[in-house]
């Protein structure tokens, strides 16, 4: 007990010496943090639990989020020392105090499919914490190619499985992540799901066009929300908000390639879907198959509605704004149903650039359902090299202002 209570304090004070601190220790200065790392943090180095000679970090990285995260360590740091190799690893709270954890080092996933065994759906995953923090300069490589070459979307004689996301924040409630970079995830990259206040900002996405399922960030069920000056060019939607999600914010996205920013899919397989007061501000897309999408399966109920799509810069884009309330991503063709998630309230303002395809606009709403309230302002859409452009418009209750072109016939 004696010998415990004499450890406990030598250890941490050994751990906070061992990591570079330009105050307290000026014959090692901190290239990197020292304007605004005070003496006083308390750092957990994941170095300092790295076992001699193990090629895998993930137990390494147990015990130091351990130690940090019932210590009362305010940062655990992932240097940019080496290239670290994670298996599946859950980092949960919640934790003694306020953390924050430093990537400036590469982050690598396992290659072996056997380590996934007992969860298939995830590899990094934060959850249940509180006023938590991840930033730096680092990397995390899920590794995918292996996984998308037994995606039933690149091989169709395959069954369709999922695979691991490469970082998921579940139930955290003041959470802020930027500055990572985030490369070849095993299908989607980044997820918020059951968050609460959230601002994610200055991250990176990326991964090949051909690469499936690979959404750069995906909100589900989260509330108050900001994404801003991020840059994501993936195989899937740079941005997909789904059910559950209030009060979105995306501002200064830049996507491409990928499939656009999406609200949706929503009510597949027939469920309630509810996705509420979004912004979509200042993005630029480039090279996407869809500008800013809303897609629902037909069958679903809910609503996706108080939606503002505003200073948005297309270039080649496939289809720059889309409602489609006929979305079917699966082998079977979807049959008709009369319930609709209802689509309401939908404003599309200051709009430019190139469309890929003749049609720069379709708004393909349900038949029993229209889509009410959506306004056109001041959209300027052309086909790539100055083409035609055309809109069409199916069951769609809207409004113009300003110069809208093309227009709904
Ligand atoms: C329209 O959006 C573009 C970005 O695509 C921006 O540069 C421009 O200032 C906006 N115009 C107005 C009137 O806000």
């Amino acid at each position: 007990m004696f010998l415990r209570r004499l450890l406990v304090p030598l250890v941490i004070i050994l751990l906070s010496f061992s990591t570079c601190n330009g105050l307290r220790n000026p014959s090692r200065p901190c290239r990197q943090r020292a304007s605004h790392t005070p003496s006083s943090l308390k750092m957990v180095d994941v170095e300092a639990f790295k076992g001699k000679g193990e090629s895998d970090d993930t137990e390494a990285f147990e015990r130091a989020w351990n130690k940090a995260c019932s210590s009362g360590a305010d940062v655990l740091v992932v240097p940019n020392k080496r290239v670290y190799h994670l298996k599946p690893i859950v980092f949960s709270g919640p934790c003694k105090s306020d953390l924050t954890m430093k990537i400036d080092g590469t982050i690598e996933a396992s290659t072996d499919p056997s380590d996934y065994k007992e969860d298939e759906r995830h590899w990094i995953r934060f959850e249940n914490l509180q006023n938590f923090k991840v930033e730096g300069r680092g990397t995390i490589n899920g590794n995918g190619q292996i996984w998308w070459a037994k995606s039933c979307k690149v091989n169709k004689n395959l069954p369709c499985r999922e695979a691991p996301t490469a970082l998921t924040f579940l139930e955290c409630n003041n959470l802020m992540v930027s500055g990572i970079t985030s490369k070849d995830a095993q299908q989607m990259h980044i997820i918020f799901q059951k968050c609460v206040n959230v601002r994610a900002f200055n991250l990176k996405v990326t991964a090949p066009e051909r690469s499936p399922n690979t959404d750069g960030i995906h909100v589900t069920a989260t509330q108050n929300i900001q994404i801003s000056n991020s840059v994501v060019g993936t195989g899937d939607d740079c941005v997909s908000i789904v059910s559950g999600s209030k009060n979105v914010q995306v501002l200064d996205l830049t996507c491409g390639p990928g499939h656009g920013i999406s609200i949706g899919s929503l009510g597949k397989g027939q469920s309630g879907a509810f996705v509420s007061d979004v912004l979509v501000n200042r993005a630029k897309l480039s090279g996407t198959t869809n500008g800013v999408r809303i897609k629902t399966w037909q069958g679903g109920s809910g609503y996706a509605k108080n939606i503002r799509f505003e200073n948005i810069a297309m270039h080649n884009v496939e289809n720059p704004l889309i409602i489609d309330q006929h979305y079917c991503d699966q082998e079977k063709p979807c049959r008709d149903q009369a319930s609709a998630v209802q689509v309401e309230n939908v404003v599309y303002q200051n709009i430019t650039g190139t469309s890929a395809s003749e049609t720069a606009i379709r708004l393909d709403c349900s038949r029993g359902h229209p889509c009410q309230g959506i306004l056109l302002q001041d959209i300027d859409l052309v086909g790539t090299s100055h083409g035609h452009a055309q809109a069409s418009c199916v069951s769609a209750s809207l409004s113009r202002r300003g110069r809208v072109s093309p227009s709904c016939p």
